[in-house]
């Protein structure tokens, strides 16, 4: 549909621009300029034809809605008048208003049936558009967004702005066909008295004005509200955060805490009906002022034989038409904004930058060498407002920081050959971990270079450098899912002896193969019924499987048994054999094998060399390789 991440100019992700769209401010609550015309142009593009269709529908069965109201007239007038041809009339009348209903009810639900097919459609390419942009958002978007405000955009929003095309805009034009139709019948009957009942229209519109703005405000902090709600339920309810819990025994503060976002859903729910429906009961009360009037004067006018009592009966029942569809457009400008707030934020999501992306003419890395460079590289984690967006990070009072963060890195340059394995040492917070989040881009530098086979990362496609670098984390994630299915992710069309192959490298298949359902047993969320060295294993046998030139590799600091710790060992040797091997090492086996030592200290490299040329030396390392360096397990 061509909602490219350049669309749209990049709205989001300017300081400011999206602490107004996530508040409240009343001044500030108004919609960006152009909103339908880009609503009709990219999301309706691909249903103009159908919703052209169901135009045609709506306003047929909204005419046949009123249409009986103009029939009362002849039926009241010849049981009044009598004569010989009056039980005829009845008859033929009553006989076209049953035709009327039949041919009413074909087109309601022809008309049904259009707006269920465009609206859903629209939900799926929405949901679809959505989840692809996200997906590709830099991991700085997921440290800082709240996951249950993300998932309410693509839930909660999108059908909203679903009900925003077909609802709001189909019961808009049902609503204009209605009085039209209805006043062209009363202008038939008798014009002054049309244009005296149409007198109140005014107050309708003077109403209107006042609620609208008001629900307008209400449904986006109802949108906000409900996604804090979700917030605190999936940060709660999986493994991480349920174990929290229950381990500072916090179970009644958080259902302290749920309460009171649950109640404040339910408090806006509440003053959002109230208002709503101070607003309907006004305008009815506004609507029987003009049916007594009708009543009053057309009574009077028919006395005088100006008008046939059927014409007095017909004109209150058309009014009666009118009066609804008039209550519900004069408060349409309001309900066409509230569903449009959908949108908006369906948009501001759509509009987010990628800001790490395939550059234009980016090249593929074909069989990556594996040489590994860094060049003068500094770096600062992205600020705040460059990297999310207010409404999904704290909620809707926020506005977002646009300080940059403090450099963590400065100056970092090495050179890791082909096949070479390199350690990274030092003190917790030096900076370790980001050095490694460098080499496959999941960050980008803010200075300097990082280079894969001499090439810059930045000019080389994401997908090739994914499939250049393997990374095994400290706390390797799982899907939940079948053990296979997790490490067939590393590679679609690995065959069932590939997995094997890999899983016996790991040291990790005799465990597997003990398991009830073997390679079918399915991990839980984040593989929770692995232990710590068992999903380390299984990570590895994870990146066997990828075959990647480059492996980055988080060993874990838990301590793991001797025999655990044995597997793993022979699992790495297996794994780094043959490829540059970036890691993050505390075993002092991992570190006195490594081609080359880099002792990192507040964001910059204080040594480097070998095991045999630092440990001689005086720093830093002489005193970790006595204090912190864990002995290799004895065997
Ligand atoms: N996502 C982030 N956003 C902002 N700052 C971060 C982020 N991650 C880390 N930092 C900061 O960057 C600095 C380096 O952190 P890093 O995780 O690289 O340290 P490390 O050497 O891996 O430490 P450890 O040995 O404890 O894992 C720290 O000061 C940390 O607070
Ligand atoms: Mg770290």
């Amino acid at each position: 549909m061509g909602m490219g991440p350049s669309m749209g100019g990049g709205r989001g992700m300017v300081p400011g621009r999206s602490a107004v769209h996530g508040g409240i401010d009343p001044d500030k609550a108004r919609l960006p300029k152009g909103l339908v015309r880009r609503v009709w142009r990219e999301v309706a593009g691909p249903y103009r034809g159908q919703l052209v269709l169901l135009l045609f529908t709506i306003t047929m069965s909204s005419a046949l809605v009123v249409l009986p109201a103009r029939l009362i007239q002849p039926i009241v007038d010849a049981i009044s008048d009598g004569g010989s041809g009056a039980a005829d009339t009845v008859t033929r009348f009553a006989l076209l208003l049953v035709g009327i209903a039949v041919i009413g009810a074909g087109f309601s639900l022809w008309q049904r049936y259009l707006s269920a097919r465009i609206g859903e459609l629209l939900i799926y390419d929405l949901r679809r558009m959505l989840y692809d942009h996200v997906q590709r958002m830099p991991l700085a978007f997921f440290t800082r967004t709240r996951t249950g405000a993300l998932i309410s955009r693509l839930n909660n929003d999108v059908i909203g702005a679903q009900r925003a095309l077909t609802g709001t805009f189909g019961t808009l034009a049902a609503n204009v066909v209605q009085v039209v139709v209805a006043v062209g019948a009363m202008l038939a009957i008798e014009w002054r008295l049309t244009l005296l009942s149409l007198a109140v229209l005014p107050v309708f519109v003077l109403l209107a004005k006042q609620v609208g703005r008001r629900l307008q405000l209400l449904t986006r902090e109802s949108m906000q509200l409900n996604a804090d709600m979700n917030n605190v339920m999936t940060e709660r309810f999986n493994v991480a955060g349920a174990q929290l819990v229950k381990l500072f025994g916090r179970a009644d503060d958080e259902q302290a805490t749920f309460g009171e976002r649950a109640r404040h859903v339910a408090d806006i729910g509440i003053r959002s009906a109230i208002v709503g429906r101070v607003f309907f009961v006004l305008l009815g009360f506004v609507g029987a002022l003009g049916t007594a009037l009708v009543y009053l004067i057309g009574g009077r006018l028919a006395l005088d034989g100006q008008l046939s009592p059927g014409d007095v009966v017909s004109f209150a029942a058309l009014l009666g038409q009118a009066y609804q569809p008039l209550a519900a457009l004069s408060n349409a400008p309001v309900e066409v904004l509230t569903a449009l707030v959908s949108f908006d934020r369906v948009f501001e999501i759509l509009d987010l930058r990628h800001p790490i992306a395939d550059r234009e003419g980016a090249r593929t890395l074909t069989e990556p060498r594996g040489e590994v460079t860094f060049s003068g590289v500094s770096f600062a984690y992205p600020s705040a407002a460059d990297s999310s967006l207010a409404s999904l990070e704290q909620g809707w009072t926020a506005v977002l920081d646009a300080t940059p963060g403090e450099e963590v890195l400065h100056e970092v340059s090495f050179a890791a050959a082909p096949g070479q394995t390199v350690a990274l040492v030092g003190p917790s917070g030096a900076g370790k971990t980001t050095i490694l989040n460098l080499v496959p881009r999941l960050y980008e530098v803010t200075s300097g270079a990082v280079r894969i086979d001499g090439l810059d990362v930045r000019d080389l496609t994401l997908s090739s450098v994914g499939a250049a670098v393997g990374v095994v984390s400290q706390d390797p994630h799982l899907f939940h899912d079948s053990i296979r299915a997790n490490l067939r992710y590393a590679r679609a069309a690995a065959t069932d002896a590939e997995v094997e192959a890999a899983c016996r490298a790991a040291q990790i298949h005799d465990v597997i193969a003990q398991l009830p359902d073997g390679y079918e047993t399915v991990v839980g969320e984040r593989g929770y019924r692995l232990s710590g060295g068992e999903k380390q294993r299984l990570a590895i046998a994870r990146v066997l499987l990828k075959n990647p030139a480059i492996v980055v590799l988080d060993e874990a600091t838990a301590h793991l048994d001797s025999e655990s710790e044995a597997a793993v060992q022979l699992a790495l040797r297996t794994a780094l054999a043959g490829r540059t091997s970036l890691v993050i090492a505390h075993r002092l086996s991992t570190i006195v094998e490594a081609d080359l030592i880099l002792v990192i200290a507040d964001g910059r490299i204080v040594q480097q060399g070998t095991h045999a040329e630092l440990v001689g030396a005086e720093g830093i390392y002489a005193d970790l390789a006595r204090t912190q360096f864990r002995q290799p397990a004895p065997s």
